[in-house]
């Protein structure tokens, strides 16, 4: 029978077997997947494990310190590269969304490229791909066979010359988070929404530049603390605000201001190949766009996504 501990038990046999006394490198994204991989392979491995954080100046707002602190308590050997300038460099102009994401995989591979040839003898790149990861990049699934490729930090083994090692390839979400759990990792961290590789890149429809980042990150962080603050972000699979590349008239005092829309999207999934949106509380999106109107500067516009997947997917782009 499949259990928690069972699993643990024979993974950390199997990773001092087949690891040795190798040294790895691990990219972690502040997400559960690759946070239970390096913990996992911290039991087995210890000090032979260092992880690589990137920011590509396009996580949720605060989330850089905060995902680095929680590492470092825990134990885990972590560089944290702050690489927001290259990537928003690189963005500058950019419209397309395939094209934008190619652009971010590729900088987030130059940059963990540079960081991991710092590591001296490193022999092997893990990773904490799961089972859906898997099935999703060999499905014929439109986008998402392109998606996953970036999730998966395609290309970077072969350029790096590593082996490449992935703990948690038979697992599915819930069992990773309840590997998690028998790891005794925070519920917090355990209960994390996904969030996508490219992270806010692909929630502002039309080009990236810092201040859209900035703006987007303000009402995310409402939006996000809003739903822990109602009791509502557990029950939640994914949420998350886009910035359309829409403006819109609005009045504010005597002024007319002329300024952005977001979009708010909550979901819920098991897997999230399939999704429905979340009938939240009016009471509760009326305090959002309230508060997201008033505080955000640049914003005088809240929708709510009232899509399913399909045929809509969870991201806009
Ligand atoms: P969609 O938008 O296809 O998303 O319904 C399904 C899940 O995948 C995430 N997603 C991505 N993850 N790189 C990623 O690592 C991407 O380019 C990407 N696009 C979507 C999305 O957040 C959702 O959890």
């Amino acid at each position: 029978d499949w259990t928690p501990a069972s699993f643990i038990e024979t993974t950390v046999k199997e990773l001092k077997a087949k690891l040795g006394n190798d040294r790895v490198v691990l990219g972690l994204s502040g997400g559960v997947d690759s946070s239970v991989a390096a913990v996992l392979l911290h039991r087995a491995i210890s000090k032979n494990l260092t992880c690589i954080f990137v920011d590509n100046g396009l996580l949720r707002k605060d989330e850089f310190q905060q995902v680095l602190d929680s590492y470092q308590h825990m134990g885990l050997n972590v560089i944290g590269v702050d690489a927001s300038q290259k990537f928003w460099d690189d963005l500058a102009g950019v419209r397309e969304p395939e094209a934008k994401r190619k652009i971010i995989g590729r900088d987030f591979i130059e940059v963990f490229d540079v960081e991991a040839h710092k590591i001296k003898d490193v022999k092997w790149l893990a990773q904490g791909t799961i089972y859906p990861d898997v099935i999703e990049s060999v499905s014929v699934n439109g986008p998402s066979a392109t998606i996953k490729s970036h999730h998966n930090v395609g290309g970077l083994p072969e350029k790096m010359n590593l082996k490449v090692v992935e703990p948690l390839k038979l697992l599915f979400k819930d069992e990773v988070r309840r590997v998690g759990k028998a790891l005794d990792m925070k519920p917090e961290l355990l209960g994390r929404h996904p969030f996508p590789g490219p992270g806010l890149g692909i929630r502002i429809l039309s080009d990236v530049t810092p201040e859209k980042v900035r703006v987007l990150q303000e009402a995310d962080a409402i939006f996000i603390n809003g739903l822990k603050e109602w009791g509502l972000y557990d029950k939640v699979w994914q949420a998350g605000v886009m910035l359309l590349p829409v403006q819109s008239v609005g009045v504010m005092g005597d002024e007319r201001t002329y300024e952005n829309v977001v979009a708010l999207r909550a979901v819920a999934s098991t897997d999230g190949m399939t999704a429905d949106w979340v009938h939240l509380p009016y009471e509760f999106l009326a305090k959002m766009s309230n508060e997201i109107i008033n505080k955000v500067r640049g914003i005088n516009r809240v929708v709510y996504d009232i899509s399913s997947k399909p045929p809509a997917t969870i991201e806009w782009e």
